[in-house]
């Protein structure tokens, strides 16, 4: 993001006036008064404490918009007046950014999930994910589902600086003195668990492999571990197009160097891998791995790994295991030996063993050819006969 830099009027608690100069900079803010160019106040871009309002009156005659900025914290308030061109570009800079601006409320079209709700803004029909400040310390659940909102926010805002087609993609962060929200792209073919429970429908499955492996390799080199890979949290743009997936809900996401430091025994029970379990719970980015190896066998075999048992602890002691059901791969074994090669070494016990997402990659069932092919696949429905030779092959 490129500087921005404007003039504008700060109002102090008098309504006396004094000319400024606002710098925006990746997401921070830095205000000079004029002309002694004294630093005046520095809103850091990770400060998630720091409440920005832009105020949506016009002052009539000045053609001014108001802009607050405030800090829970210090209870401190400043007040700008911005011309509408200027505060119209800070607005845009500022998108998704770490400092915050409210927007008129969103009309309401259906709740997703608890927290969860698709609405419709001033363009587009977007999903919106709230957590309230929690009333009191005691309330565990909404400080948690709060700690991970804030967690997503922070992950998802450098992911805007460093887009990917296989993320998904953050639109805005909101705060007041209620609640965080996170307004976040739509994805209309939902989640690749109702894409597997459609029974009729034909999956792609190395397609599938190939955008979820992109997607981490973009994370992992960003130093970025997802740590809750699983069917809920890969969605669809459009269900028609493996390509257009996006992985999603970094909640429990963090930084390579903050895993130790950061709930680190977290992920779901059947997608885990084993050394999150193990007692020293030293691992690293190499835990996507296995959890997206347990995708590709919940996609070639349509079965769990590690049974359905009710009981959750039997799911949690073959999980710890590593042991998983190898019944349901001899068919895989047979007919589609490349597949069932990469996932065997995806959901090896060891991580040293299991490989990068850049080498599952490399692996001949995800391999180059595949990719052109699917490609021309989802450009146009010609070539059908040729098309076919061609997944049959794929599929050995
Ligand atoms: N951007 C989105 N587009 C469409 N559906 C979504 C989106 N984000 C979440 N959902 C739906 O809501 C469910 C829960 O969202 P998720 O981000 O995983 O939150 P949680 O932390 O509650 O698991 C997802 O499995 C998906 O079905
Ligand atoms: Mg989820």
């Amino acid at each position: 993001m490129h500087q921005y830099s404007c003039q504008a009027i700060y109002v102090d608690i008098n309504g006396e006036r004094q000319q400024v100069t606002i710098i925006s900079n990746c997401g921070s803010l830095l205000i000079k008064t004029f002309p002694n160019d004294q630093q005046m106040v520095y809103l850091p871009a990770g400060s998630m404490d720091t409440i920005l309002h832009f105020g949506k009156e016009i002052i009539e005659n000045e053609e001014m918009y108001t802009l607050d900025l405030e800090n829970p914290e210090t209870q401190i308030k400043v007040s700008f007046l911005l011309s509408q061109k200027d505060y119209q570009e800070l607005q845009n800079q500022l998108r998704g950014k770490q400092v915050f601006f409210r927007s008129q409320n969103p009309r309401i079209l259906a709740q997703i999930a608890p927290g969860i709700q698709l609405i419709q803004t001033q363009n587009n029909v977007m999903i919106e994910k709230i957590a309230p400040f929690p009333k009191t310390m005691n309330d565990i659940a909404s400080i948690n589902r709060l700690g991970q909102l804030k967690q997503e926010a922070d992950i998802l805002s450098l992911l805007k600086e460093h887009e990917h087609q296989n993320i998904i993609k953050l639109e805005e962060i909101e705060t007041d003195n209620e609640f965080v929200s996170i307004t976040l792209e739509n994805c209309q073919g939902g989640d690749l668990l109702k894409l597997l429970n459609k029974k009729t429908n034909k999956i792609n499955e190395s397609l599938i492999m190939i955008n979820l492996l992109s997607g981490l390799k973009h994370l992992h080199e960003l130093n970025i571990v997802h740590r809750d890979i699983k069917l809920q949290n890969i969605l669809f743009l459009d269900n028609q197009n493996g390509n257009t997936l996006k992985i999603a809900d970094f909640g429990l996401s963090c930084f390579k160097q903050q895993i130790p430091y950061y709930n680190p025994r977290c992920g779901t029970p059947g997608y885990t891998a084993p050394e999150v379990f193990a007692q020293q719970c030293i691992y690293d980015e190499k835990v996507d791995i296995y959890s997206a190896g347990i995708i590709l066998y919940n996609m070639l075999t349509r079965k769990n790994p590690f049974g359905n048992s009710k009981n959750i602890q039997d799911i949690i002691k073959r999980n710890i295991s590593g042991q998983y059901d190898e019944s349901h791969l001899t068919n895989v074994k047979i007919n589609n030996p490349l597949g069932y090669d990469l996932l065997i070494k995806m959901l090896q016990k060891d991580p040293r063993n299991r490989p990068s997402a850049n080498e599952c990659l490399q692996h001949p069932y995800l391999n180059l050819e595949n990719r052109i092919i699917d490609d021309d696949e989802n450009q146009n429905n010609k070539d059908s006969q040729k098309r076919n030779q061609v997944s049959k092959r794929v599929k050995i």
